[in-house]
């Protein structure tokens, strides 16, 4: 039995054990179910409440056996292990119990008495048996993993930190390698399930190592046995991750060959480490250092609610781009009655450094007064189709430097506006569509826009 020998058959049945247990579960609630329903509605479920309690514990016997059989595999935490192998073990003997009292229920008086508190003994250990059964297979942290952190809190958690990805604020440890042991490594080793007898959770389990010793050498990636086991050939039996889980990337184990060569380091910046131009390039893969947009730098003071009400009462719509965001949207909508006026655009300027987005499609307006909009100086979309804007009134838009999108539809402005709109090199889309703009002037502004898309009808 050559065939035996070569495989683990113990963990081959083992394995097999999470998706058992499910049966015993399964069936055990619904003997409970039939037991409400024939409460309620008067029926005799008894003969099936009796074969449901029979085929949870015939399962349930099954679920312990290959539970044995998995746990032989070693590397679980011991005390979580024993709570759940003996909940699962009396669970299963008092849901036989039950089988019998159920079917004899009618005879024996004492039966009749220890049967609902069995029922709620059998359920409360499912409960139990469930639950650590999760961690064993998932780690304790697991379920309140993406809790919010009061809950956490509650939990004897440590709260969430956010990540830091500030090229020039991360830290190495917290923000760039506990991530990736976190996402790669740690279903297998964290405090519950320690394969290999390794944590790689936190500082001192790392420096602990595993059942061999200490799995980094610092200063010395190549010596050291956790990058060995991350650069070996995928289809080598030391390599990790293991069981055909998603490896490192190319990216990510190069930053853990850096961090060792840099001496493994715990609480040091990313910064006061060696970065090359390449080292950034593989930080920027895993999300630290990106460049930010325009408006993710923004960093502004919420709006007073007094002045956003006096600038509705003004006929302007306003709100937040998004949810908690202090950036803003305004809209003026062309139905309104009343023109915009000069002390109108006033009361709007208070929220000026706020306002991202403003909509003035099909609102005609004052060439006067186009010179207050040059004050909205984070502005990033304006749309002013049909606004009656000259050249004159462009002329104000130079000085909105962060301009992405600008919509001019249906203006008669000409190519004298074409020098301000060269000036708007954030300029991601411009539509000058219906205006006067001649096709040379078109062809001379997509030279200078390049990053630009204009939309011109043409
Ligand atoms: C699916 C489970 C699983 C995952 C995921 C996993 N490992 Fe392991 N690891 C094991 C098992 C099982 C062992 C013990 C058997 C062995 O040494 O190969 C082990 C052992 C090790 C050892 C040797 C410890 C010692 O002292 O012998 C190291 C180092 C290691 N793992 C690193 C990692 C790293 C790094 C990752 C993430 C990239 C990882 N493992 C992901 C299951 C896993």
């Amino acid at each position: 039995m050559t065939f035996f020998l070569e495989t683990n058959i113990y963990q081959f049945f083992g394995r097999f054990h999470a998706m058992l247990v499910h049966l015993p579960i399964g069936f055990i609630i619904l003997a409970v179910f039939f037991e409400l329903l024939s409460l309620k509605k008067k029926v005799d479920l008894n003969l099936a409440i009796s074969y449901a309690f029979l085929a949870g514990a015939l399962s349930g016997v099954f679920s312990v056996l290959l539970g044995l059989m998995l746990a032989s595999d070693g590397g679980y935490n011991e005390a979580t292990l024993n709570i759940h192998k003996w909940t699962g073990i009396v669970m299963t003997l008092i849901t036989f119990l039950l089988f019998f009292i159920k079917r004899k229920q009618k005879t024996v008086l004492w039966t009749q008495k220890s049967y609902p508190v069995l029922v709620f003994v059998v359920v409360s250990l499912l409960f139990v048996a469930g639950h650590n059964g999760g961690n064993l297979t998932h780690g304790s942290d697991y379920l309140l993993e993406h809790a919010p952190n009061p809950i956490r809190t509650l939990a004897g958690m440590k709260p969430i930190r956010e990540r830091i990805t500030d090229l020039d604020k991360a830290l190495v440890y917290e923000d760039v390698i506990h991530p990736i042991f976190e996402s790669k490594c740690n279903v297998c080793h964290n405090n519950d399930k320690a394969k290999g007898d390794l944590l790689l959770t936190d500082e001192e389990s790392i420096l602990n190592g595993g059942k061999n010793g200490k799995v980094i050498v610092s200063g010395n990636a190549n010596e050291s046995e956790l990058y060995r086991r991350v650069t070996l050939s995928p289809t080598h039996k030391e390599f990790m991750p293991t069981e055909g889980r998603t490896p490192l990337t190319n990216e990510e184990t190069m930053l853990v060959q850096w961090w060792i060569d840099e001496g493994a380091p715990f609480d040091k910046k990313v910064v006061e480490l060696n970065l090359t131009d390449r080292i950034k390039a593989y930080l920027r893969d895993v999300g630290i250092g990106l460049k930010k947009t325009f408006i993710e730098s923004l960093d502004l003071k919420e709006v007073d609610d007094k002045v956003i009400a006096s600038i509705r009462a003004e006929g302007f719509k306003i709100k937040t781009v998004s949810g908690n965001s202090t950036l803003l949207e305004v809209t003026y909508s062309s139905y309104n009655k009343e023109p915009l006026t000069a002390n109108k655009l006033d009361v709007l300027l208070k929220a000026k450094t706020n306002i991202i987005w403003l909509d003035f499609s099909g609102v005609p307006i004052q060439e006067d007064l186009v010179s207050k909009l040059g004050q909205l100086e984070n502005l990033v979309a304006l749309r002013m189709s049909n606004a009656n804007l000259t050249d004159t009134g462009v002329k104000a838009f130079e000085s909105l430097k962060h301009l992405e999108y600008l919509n001019l539809y249906g203006n008669p402005i000409s190519d004298a506006s074409l020098q301000s709109l060269q000036k708007l090199k954030g300029l991601q889309k411009l539509y000058l569509w219906k205006t006067n703009v001649s096709d040379t002037g078109l062809k001379s502004l997509k030279d200078s826009l390049e990053e630009a898309t204009i939309i011109s009808g043409l």
